[in-house]
């Protein structure tokens, strides 16, 4: 049985062991997938014993991302781009093989999905953290007409955008600047709706053509889509999609098929309800 897990602190909230464990029960694989807990201080040294006991791989949560990207041998492309590490593979000879499934998880969560093209869209980000710089070497790779990031403090806004300046057409605002402006596509990844709070935005940037996304998800709307619902968002989508879209693609390249994420998604939808 090859052994699997996911690592982060706190990480007893996480749908992960749901997740892989009905994608491996669809495929008839025998794996055993696990919550693993770590000391902030302390991946390192939990990441090397799982090696030890023979563990395969690891997702890897908040606030361990970066962590995992630092202790990876090898790095893809949008894993070094992103700075940050949401799955690690073991290799027989000791390698460990770094890469994040996140960006690609929202784009196909959005584009086949939810059936939303990006390609020539005028999109919006809310927030300029991790989870951006997870997601927006995929999403420009959609080849949007513009990324706008918006966040409270401006500079780490400009500072993403510089360092994606290369993947296409990004730039930074305050959230001051979008009044008056409108998007197709609103992403929330401030951390607000884990605090039951939304992300300072003026009103009428949603339209009835425009998919508002949150990639957090809950029981109910969070706050971002109860505002949305209110302005009329044409459409809208929180996180669990994505949740599930990325799991997908960490079980890929461990595992070497593609799960159906669809009827895994809609279990999880009922066990949250
Ligand atoms: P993550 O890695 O999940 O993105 P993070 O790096 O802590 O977490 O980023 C949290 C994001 O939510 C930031 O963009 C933060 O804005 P600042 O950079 O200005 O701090 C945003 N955020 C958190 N609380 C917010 C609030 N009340 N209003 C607006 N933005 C908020």
């Amino acid at each position: 049985t090859d052994r699997y897990a996911v690592i982060g602190n706190p990480v007893s909230h996480s749908q992960s062991p749901f997740i892989h464990n009905e994608f491996a029960k669809a495929n008839g694989e025998d794996i055993r997938y696990e919550k693993l807990f770590a000391e902030v201080g302390r991946f390192e040294e939990v990441v090397r014993a799982f090696i030890a006991q023979g563990g395969k791989g690891l997702n890897v949560t908040l606030p361990f991302k970066g962590n995992a990207c630092r202790m990876s041998t090898e790095l893809t492309d949008r894993a070094r781009a992103a700075e940050a590490v949401n799955t690690l593979t073991f290799t027989e000879d000791g390698r460990i093989l770094g890469d994040n499934t996140d960006g690609v998880g929202i784009v196909r969560d959005i584009v086949d999905n939810l059936d939303v093209p990006i390609v020539g869209k005028q999109v919006l980000i809310l927030g300029a953290g991790g989870a951006v710089r997870g997601v927006l070497g995929p999403i420009l790779a959609e080849k949007p007409a513009s990324v706008t990031i918006a966040n409270r403090t401006l500079i780490k806004a400009e500072s993403l955008a510089h360092h994606f300046a290369d993947h296409g057409s990004v730039s930074a605002v305050g959230y001051e600047d979008l009044r008056d402006k409108h998007f197709d596509l609103v992403i929330n990844a401030t951390s607000t709706s884990l605090n039951n709070d939304l992300p300072p935005i003026p009103p009428g940037i949603f339209t009835a053509r425009t998919l508002a996304y949150d990639m957090v998800y809950s029981k109910g709307l969070t706050p971002f889509l109860k505002r949305a619902q209110a302005e009329n968002a044409g459409m809208l989508a929180d996180g669990l999609g994505m949740l599930v879209e990325q799991a997908a693609e960490s079980y890929r390249i461990w595992r070497g098929r593609q799960p159906e994420t669809r009827k895994v998604t809609n279990m999880l939808r009922e066990v949250l309800a």
